[in-house]
């Protein structure tokens, strides 16, 4: 998620579970081929799982961006073909591309010439007026003709004028049932279905049809959820670790960066919801807003925070 799921947000979830898959931020392939690679792709060994997601429309150019993916060593290349951004737009990637499944295939198709990493496709169940069964049918048919085997489909349509991203994110209403109809439709193909998931017992009931599913804002908001993933879905049975020992955990973390020149706040901005619906959340999140921003701050300002939410709860 842009703005979201950036290397410290993706470092802090994996603490919190070892075995889901995490997701890039979208980064653009001109970003990508042109911009600070180690800047924008560089992650630590211990956040694999790891998706790269791409968003482009140029399959030569796709065709590099997963050959750099490959040898930054990420784990998958996603496609975007859901976001509906008029700057997406206006590139001619995102969601609009739905209207182009020919075009998707041929970038999918020049992605996967060049590496034996997955090459996955994010997308809709439809965009516009072009938002009929069939119409997904169409799509997912003609790119999975390249190899693309994992589809994530956001289970709402998106209206590429008129409404906001964030409306395009809840205005449109989630059609779940034609994702499950896609798995029952293309059985062989790994099927993914993403939007309004909150809890992992919805996930569970949804892995009874569908092959995986993609939490998105709830993983944000509330990212302590995920800490029953490893053993609930993965069937791990290792505990999973406390909201403490998570905080501990990045503290090594958030030293280095910092020490680095990091901005403490650009790493605590991901942690804030950790203590979501907890005694003590409100005094952690004061703590960590107030005194992240300050010049000089570091690792004993959440060290700070810890101590007063112990005190408060
Ligand atoms: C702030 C924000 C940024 C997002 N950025 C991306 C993105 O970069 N790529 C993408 O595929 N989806 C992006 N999304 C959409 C989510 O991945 C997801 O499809 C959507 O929020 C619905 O799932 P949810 O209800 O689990 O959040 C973003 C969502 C939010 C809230």
């Amino acid at each position: 998620m842009m703005d979201r799921t950036d290397r410290h947000c993706r470092y802090f979830l994996r603490q919190i579970s070892r075995r889901t898959l995490l997701y890039t931020e979208m980064v653009t392939s001109m970003a990508i081929l042109h911009g600070d690679k180690q800047k924008l792709l560089g992650f630590e060994r211990s956040e694999h799982p790891l998706s790269l997601q791409i968003g482009g429309d140029n399959p030569q150019d796709l065709a590099k961006c997963a050959q750099i993916a490959a040898d930054f060593g990420y784990d998958e290349v996603n496609l975007n073909v859901g976001c509906p951004s008029s700057r997406v737009q206006n590139g001619n990637f995102g969601a609009c591309l739905m209207l182009q499944p020919e075009r998707v295939a041929e970038c999918i198709a020049a992605m996967a010439s060049v590496t034996k990493l997955p090459v996955t496709v994010k997308h809709r169940i439809g965009v516009d007026d072009v938002d009929r069964y069939e119409d997904l049918v169409k799509f997912v048919s003609i790119v999975s003709q390249t190899g693309c085997n994992r589809f994530s489909v956001h289970a709402r349509k998106a209206w590429l004028q008129g409404l906001s991203p964030k409306e395009n994110r809840e205005v449109p209403p989630l059609r779940y049932e034609d994702v499950h109809r896609l798995k029952q439709d293309f059985p062989h193909l790994s099927i993914e279905i993403n939007g309004g998931f909150v809890s992992l017992e919805q996930a569970q009931a949804q892995l009874q049809v569908v092959d995986a599913v993609m939490i998105g804002r709830a993983a944000y908001d509330n990212p302590y959820l995920l800490a029953f993933a490893d053993s609930q879905i993965y069937g791990e049975d290792t505990p999973p670790p406390s909201r403490h020992q998570i905080v501990t955990a990045m503290l090594p973390y958030i030293d280095t960066w910092v020490s680095k020149g990091c901005k403490l706040n650009s790493i605590t901005r991901h942690m804030l919801q950790l203590f979501h619906g907890q005694p003590g959340s409100r005094i952690w999140k004061r703590v960590i807003t107030e005194q992240s921003v300050l010049s000089g701050a570091g690792v004993e300002v959440v060290e700070r925070a810890l101590n007063q939410l112990r005190f408060e709860s």
